[in-house]
């Protein structure tokens, strides 16, 4: 399978520690070995920090957004160097640039693209454009719930989603620079529009990416 992993820099950013990407480095050079990788990087706690200081200078959220895309460019190069010699060794900057890198066989790490969007948005657009056949989101959090897991003890996992449901359910959200997000609202009209088939897991610990292409975990986003 062609498969686009994308990981949230707020679980890969946790605590600056170079075992994390080893972690993430190894379980990628697992999947590797039967399925071909694209994988993009997320800005995480890093990203939100730099953000807060450019907003404070007053500047427009566009500004905010491409001084965030610089942060997930960072954590991108980051995971490639663990990957060592597996990976392709430049960033790409945009899709083209993705699919020509990957024509060599190795696994192609990128960061955002441009801004009004966060990364998951980036991996739904690189897994269309390459025609991938699964995104795999390692995120924060198990999946999607019907409510705020931390706050009602009696939260229900939803195990599968419909893009229309998504759509709703995340509508109602904040879309400045840096804000989290479940998932990215463009991420989702991707989604929808070219029937990607999307499984959010709970990224904190690595191998759920490799358990999601044998069993049922986290939340399937499927039409
Ligand atoms: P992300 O949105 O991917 O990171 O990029 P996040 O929301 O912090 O999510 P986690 O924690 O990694 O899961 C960080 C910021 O970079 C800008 C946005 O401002 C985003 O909030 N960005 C990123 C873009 O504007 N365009 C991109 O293509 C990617």
């Amino acid at each position: 399978m062609r498969i686009v992993i994308t990981i949230g820099g707020s679980i890969l950013l946790k605590s600056y520690d170079n075992k994390r990407f080893e972690e993430y480095a190894n379980i990628i050079r697992e999947i590797n070995k039967e399925n071909e990788i694209f994988i993009v990087v997320g800005g995480g706690l890093p990203a939100r920090n730099y953000i807060s200081v450019v907003r404070d200078m007053g500047l427009s959220e566009s500004i905010c957004d491409e001084i965030g895309i610089e942060v997930t460019r960072i954590n991108a190069k980051l995971l490639q160097l663990a990957l060592k010699e597996c990976s392709y060794p430049k960033i790409p900057t945009n899709f083209n640039e993705a699919s020509e890198y990957a024509s060599c066989g190795k696994i192609v790490i990128m960061g955002g693209t441009e801004p009004a969007h966060s990364t998951d948005a980036v991996g739904s657009i690189l897994a269309e454009f390459v025609e991938a056949d699964l995104v795999i989101n390692a995120t924060s959090v198990d999946g999607l719930y019907d409510k705020d897991p931390n706050k009602y003890s009696d939260a229900q996992l939803f195990n599968e989603v419909t893009p229309e449901k998504l759509m709703e359910i995340i509508s109602q959200n904040e879309t400045k620079a840096g804000t989290y997000q479940f998932i990215d609202m463009t991420a989702v009209q991707i989604i929808k529009r070219s029937e990607i088939k999307t499984i959010i897991v709970n990224g904190n610990k690595p191998e759920n990416i490799k358990k999601a292409l044998t069993e049922q975990i986290g939340t399937l986003i499927k039409s």
